[in-house]
């Protein structure tokens, strides 16, 4: 019996050191810690991404929730991965732009494609939080009016002002289906 209880205290304690978590589909087991490769419990998510899991698409502007550009998916809503402590995601499931392209034919999500169609970047830099907090909406909301994606951008600051285009790509596949 005493064995059983030290056992599972033991297994509580590596469970609180461990992070169990998946990002664009594929699973990662982070150990706590501040040895090379590991999390320590500062990190912030957008660190994690970037630092420990080269997923560098994921850009870190102000770091600290003012500028939308380290927007990534959270469990199907745009969350600001500068202000999210990488600790606290254990069970969820991330995606970031890496992950929107189709992983069997390479093919563009439809919304890049529109970014890249409509030309809505020039230094491209707040892109891929844009796109993140995009395809939350339209995820959401097939077809959201001009209002809606302008309300659901306003958190995501675009320093070369590409903010028209920005809005032409993303409603170019929000009225893709449309009825009249
Ligand atoms: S870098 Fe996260 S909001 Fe600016
Ligand atoms: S395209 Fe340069 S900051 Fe938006």
């Amino acid at each position: 019996m005493a064995v059983k209880k030290k056992d599972q205290k033991r297994e509580s304690i590596s469970n609180t050191r461990t992070i169990h978590l998946t990002v664009n589909g594929q699973a990662y087991s982070l150990n706590v810690g501040s040895r090379p490769g590991e999390v320590e419990t500062c990190h912030t998510l957008s660190h994690t991404l970037r630092e420990t899991l080269g997923l560098t698409g994921t850009k870190i502007s102000c770091d600290s929730g003012a500028c939308g550009a380290c927007t990534v998916i959270m469990d199907g809503r745009a969350i600001l991965s500068c202000k999210t402590l990488t600790v606290e995601c254990g069970g969820k499931s991330i995606i970031t732009i890496e992950g929107l392209r189709d992983a069997n034919t390479g093919e563009l999500d439809p919304l890049q494609q529109a970014f890249i169609d409509n030309t809505a970047f020039q230094c491209g830099f707040c892109t891929p939080g844009i796109i993140m907090t995009s395809k939350a909406l339209l995820s959401e909301n097939q077809h959201p009016t001009e209002e809606e994606v302008k309300e659901a951008l306003s958190g995501n600051f675009c320093r070369c002002v590409s903010h028209y285009q920005v809005v032409r790509a993303v409603m170019s596949v929000a009225d893709k289906g449309r009825r009249s």
